[in-house]
Order: C-alpha cells, then structure tokens, then sequence
C-alpha cells in the first residue's frame, strides 16, 4: 500500500517537517491529522527556510494535494498569515483543504491559554499558548465550533457569541481576567468565516478517494509520541493524539489504510516547556548541543532542553505507534563529541526498568543506564551514502537500532534535502 505515516518519536521537533518535504516529492497527497498551530515544521527547500504550522509540510511540491484534516483545530488568523506568507513567496497554495469537521480556535481559547498557565505559575505546562488545549477542552465538552458551522453565516453568529458569553464567565469568574469585546470578535471571525469558505470540504472523502485510487497518501504527524494526551508525561502534555492512531481519528480513515509508520528521532533528545526528561544535559554538553542543533523552537523561540539519545523512550514510541522504520535525524550535531552516550534502560530503586514508566515522580527518580560509544569527530554534513559516514558513526546508528530494535531507514546529516541518506525507501 503507497501510504505511510510520518510520527515524532519522542518530544516533538525531530525534523519530521524535513522528512515530509523529502517524501513528499514523491506523494500525491499529504494529510495533517492533529494538532494545530502550535505545530513549527521547518523545511529547507533550495537553501530557503520555511517554517510551518498549521499547513501542511507537502505545500512546496506543488503536485500534492494538502489535507487540514477533522482532527486538526484550526486557528483562521494563523491560518490565513500563513498561507498569505507562502502565496507571497510565489508558493502554490491553490491545493490546500480543510476538514469541514475541524474545530476553530478563537482569541478566547488563546486568553484562556495565557490566563491558565499564569494561574498555574511554576507549576505550568510551558505551552505554546496557540489555545490548543482550550480549544481540545471545548471539542470534548462537546460545546466547541466546527469550520461547517461557519457556512451558516446567522447561525455561526448565534453560536459564537453564546460561547464568548461562556468563555467571559470562565476568564473574569474564575481567572479574574478582563472581558474580551464579543461585538468585535463576531465581526472579526464573520469575515474569516467568509474567506475560509472555499477552502472547505469532506476531507475524509478526499483521503479515502485517494487511497482507493492507489495514490501516494503520506500521513503528517505534529507534536511527539511523548506528547500524546494518553501516552506522553500526562499532564505535560499536548491535547491532543499524536500516535499514529491519531491518524485513523484525525482523518477520518481506517487503520490498515496506513502501510509504513515512519519514527522521526533526534539522534539525541530535546523537549521545549515542563516535564520529566530522564536524560537531559543541563551543564556545558546540553549548551553545545543546543548551539550545535540550533536548538530553540520554531513556534516560540523558546530555547530547547537537551540531551542524550533515551533509548527508552524511542523503544515506548515504537510500541505505541508500530513504528516500521526509524529516520534519524540531526546526527551530524554530534560530530563534536568525543563520547557519546545512548540510555539503554532506566534504573529505579536499585531496579533496572526497560518500559517507560506512567508515574511523573518515579520518571523523576529513574536514573539513566548508558552505553558509551566512541564519537566521529569529523564533519559529516557532506556524506551522501551510508558508506561515507565514518564507522564510528555508523556504530552509533547501529546502536541506536538496539536500543529501539526498530531498523534506521534514514540518515539525516543536515536540514537540506540534500542532506538525506536513504538506506531502505519508503512510499
Ligand atoms: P519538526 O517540528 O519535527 O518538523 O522539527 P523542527 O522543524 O521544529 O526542528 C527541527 C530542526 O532541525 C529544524 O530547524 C530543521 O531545519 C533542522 N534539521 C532537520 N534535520 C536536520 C539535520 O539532519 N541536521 C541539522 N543540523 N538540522 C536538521
Ligand atoms: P512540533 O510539531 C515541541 C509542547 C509545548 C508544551 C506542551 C503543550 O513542532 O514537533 P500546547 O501548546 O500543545 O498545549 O503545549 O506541548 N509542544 C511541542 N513541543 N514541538 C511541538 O510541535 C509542540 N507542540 C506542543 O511546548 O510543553
Ligand atoms: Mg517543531
């Protein structure tokens, strides 16, 4: 079956952005399933950076159809910045559709955002404050706003500012926050609501057209294994699914309708916001992988957290998401470290631990177990074979595939296109 998923197999920022636009030279479609803005995917295209966020990261092929899937909230005013700053670029954005079933992110759920990490203060998320989770909240509730509302202009008038009431009660009574002005947000989301329109469709039968026609259909993850509302460090979490059985939700399609499920990693690991982080580096080594990687994130500008490749947690990926093949990514940041080291396994309370544990305060008890493994020290950056790299190098990959026991199909050894490795191909 061409279909293949791409997921992030740890925290989010894997590089999963470059690999869709790799793979999407080859795809006639390419589908996001969750999440939304808070998503940055950057892809070097021709030594020019685009970074993502709620469109698609097949946008620059201009042969792909790019699918806003159901399960996906969508910001209008992102949205449109977004998709008026690649038309300025001379980007074809003529091919970009959106689920009629998503849910629209307001300026309400955004406040509500702000307002419930100040409350929380040291304890907070560290989110993205793009009113995901708001928005999540609301789709849950079963009170959210969907983009096939907005097709009814007087009844979409009706139901939003019965929800900024709603949402007005929450911010004063509860957040003490300031009244947001509803007369001016109906306005505001009245016109989005007009030039979102033609963008709308049944994107389920879309996919599911495509996928019966034999098309190439790649599956966009955002976010990270890690993240998912299930699966990830609850409560440092995203809202939403970002395994590969978010895909089957968010689309809007079967589960044997994905052929290969590809797992982005770093070949080391970083996560932005709060949250347990068995391996992180705060000293000397974290900064130099934060310089070297570029560590700060696309949405925010937050710096990173960094450190060493956890083993664990891409082997708990792999389970969860029936990971197929493994790209790994960013391994020429190591090429400056003479040691390396890979977390094998976890050590609590005198025990070795081989499965990611659910309990935040054991994470936070659980002592890394490492292999040390010799580093290159030389710059890989121009290697275009598996055999170019140094062996040291390809020992490390090697290593990597133990500790997951998932195959390493990719090798990623710099942000350009170019720089891609394929050992075994995928769709
Ligand atoms: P995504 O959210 O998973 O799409 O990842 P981001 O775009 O947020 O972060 C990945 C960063 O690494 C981006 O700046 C990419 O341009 C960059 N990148 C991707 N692959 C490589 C690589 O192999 N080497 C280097 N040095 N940078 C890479
Ligand atoms: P991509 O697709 C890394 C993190 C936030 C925060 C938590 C909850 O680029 O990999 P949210 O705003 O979603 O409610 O924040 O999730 N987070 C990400 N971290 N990459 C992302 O997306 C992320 N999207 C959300 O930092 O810790
Ligand atoms: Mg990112």
């Amino acid at each position: 079956m061409p279909t293949a998923a791409v997921i992030g197999s740890q925290w989010g920022d894997e590089g999963k952005g470059k690999i869709i636009d790799y793979l999407a030279t080859r795809a006639d479609m390419v589908v996001r399933s969750q999440g939304g803005n808070n998503a940055g995917h950057t892809v070097v295209a021709d030594g020019k950076k685009h970074a993502l966020h709620l469109i698609p990261s097949g946008v620059l092929n201009p042969a792909a159809d790019n699918i806003v899937g159901n399960g996906v909230v969508l910001d209008p005013e992102g949205f449109f910045d977004e998709l008026d700053s690649l038309s300025s670029q001379g980007i074809d954005t003529s091919r970009v559709y959106v689920s009629d079933r998503a849910h629209i992110v307001f300026d309400y759920h955004k406040e509500i955002d702000r307002l419930s990490e100040l409350k929380k203060g040291a304890a907070g998320i560290g989110t993205t404050l793009k009113g995901i989770g708001p928005c999540y909240a609301d789709k849950t509730a079963r009170v959210g706003i969907r983009t096939c509302d907005m097709l009814k202009p007087a009844s979409f008038r009706e139901k939003l500012a019965a929800r900024i009431d709603d949402a007005n009660g929450l911010i004063v009574k509860i957040y003490g926050g300031e009244p947001m002005d509803k007369a001016q947000m109906i306005e505001k989301y009245a016109a989005y609501a007009e030039r979102l329109a033609p963008y709308i469709r049944d994107t389920g039968v879309l996919v599911y057209e495509a996928i019966r026609a034999g098309k190439k259909v790649l599956f966009e993850g955002a976010q990270g294994s890690l993240l998912d509302l299930d699966h990830g460090t609850y409560p440092y979490v995203t809202s939403s699914h970002p395994v590969s059985g978010g895909f089957t939700i968010g689309s809007g399609i079967g589960g044997a309708s994905i052929g290969e499920v590809v797992g982005i990693s770093k070949a080391y690991t970083t996560r932005v916001g709060a949250g347990p982080f068995v391996t992180e580096l705060t000293g000397d080594m974290g900064d130099l992988i934060r310089e070297r990687g570029h560590e700060y994130g696309t949405t925010t500008g937050r710096p990173r957290r960094c450190g060493w490749f956890d083993g664990v947690v891409v082997r708990y990926s792999a389970r969860i998401n029936g990971t197929t093949g493994t790209a790994l990514m960013l391994l020429d940041v190591l090429d400056a470290f003479e040691e390396l080291y890979i977390c094998e396994a976890y050590e609590y309370g005198g025990k070795r631990i081989e499965h990611f544990p659910a309990d935040l305060e054991m994470l936070d008890a659980c002592k890394p177990v490492y292999r040390a493994i010799g580093g290159w020290m030389q710059d890989i950056t121009s290697c275009r074979t598996y055999g170019e790299l140094p062996e040291a190098a390809r020992a490390y990959v090697a290593a990597v595939e133990e500790a997951t026991g998932v195959p390493v199909k990719i090798v990623s050894v710099g942000p350009g296109r170019e720089q891609t490795i394929v050992r075994s191909g995928i769709l």
